[in-house]
């Protein structure tokens, strides 16, 4: 799972996470599979009051673009439904704002979402010109 979102952190596509940060979070992920290789990770983190959002989006080269990343998604949503006390919202910022509206999330402003903007937003480069897209999925 490091390796995979590594490779992508180094593009800046996605954030960087360490090590002891997914052991920490382990039940937080989802991955996918083809036999023993990982090819997939998405995780959901929980921001209080029934907000969670998507990250850690990563499909591994050699198998995107048929499916894998949206039924990684769509797991998660699975999950979100059944939690208890159940979620309410399940957000994304997003350079892939279809992928997701093909699931059936719209477009957010981000400002909905203030603990993001508090917990990672206010610490990126790019926080006054940013280039991603929010998204939402309300349940
Ligand atoms: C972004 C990423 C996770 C997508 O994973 P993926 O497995 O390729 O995703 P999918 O196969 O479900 O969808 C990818 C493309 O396939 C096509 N596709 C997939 N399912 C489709 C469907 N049912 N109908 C039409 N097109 C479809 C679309 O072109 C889609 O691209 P779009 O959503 O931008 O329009 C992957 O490219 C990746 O790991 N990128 C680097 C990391 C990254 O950017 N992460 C942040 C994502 S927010």
């Amino acid at each position: 799972m490091l390796k995979l979102l590594d490779s992508y952190a180094k593009k800046q596509q996605v954030l960087p996470r360490t090590a002891i940060d997914l052991q920490q979070n382990i039940q937080n992920f989802v991955v996918a599979r083809d036999g023993d290789k990982l090819v997939g990770v998405v995780s959901l983190r929980p921001y209080g009051e029934g907000f969670f959002e998507v990250r850690s989006l990563a499909v591994a080269h050699g198998y995107k673009n048929v499916g894998v990343g949206s039924r990684l998604v769509q797991e998660l949503l699975n999950r979100a439904r059944s939690m208890e006390p159940p979620a309410v919202n399940v957000f994304a910022l997003t350079k892939r704002p279809h992928l997701f509206q093909r699931l059936g999330f719209r477009l957010a402003y981000r400002e909905r979402f203030p603990a993001k903007i508090w917990t990672d937003c206010l610490l990126c480069p790019k926080y006054s010109d940013c280039d991603e897209t929010a998204v939402e999925y309300r349940l």
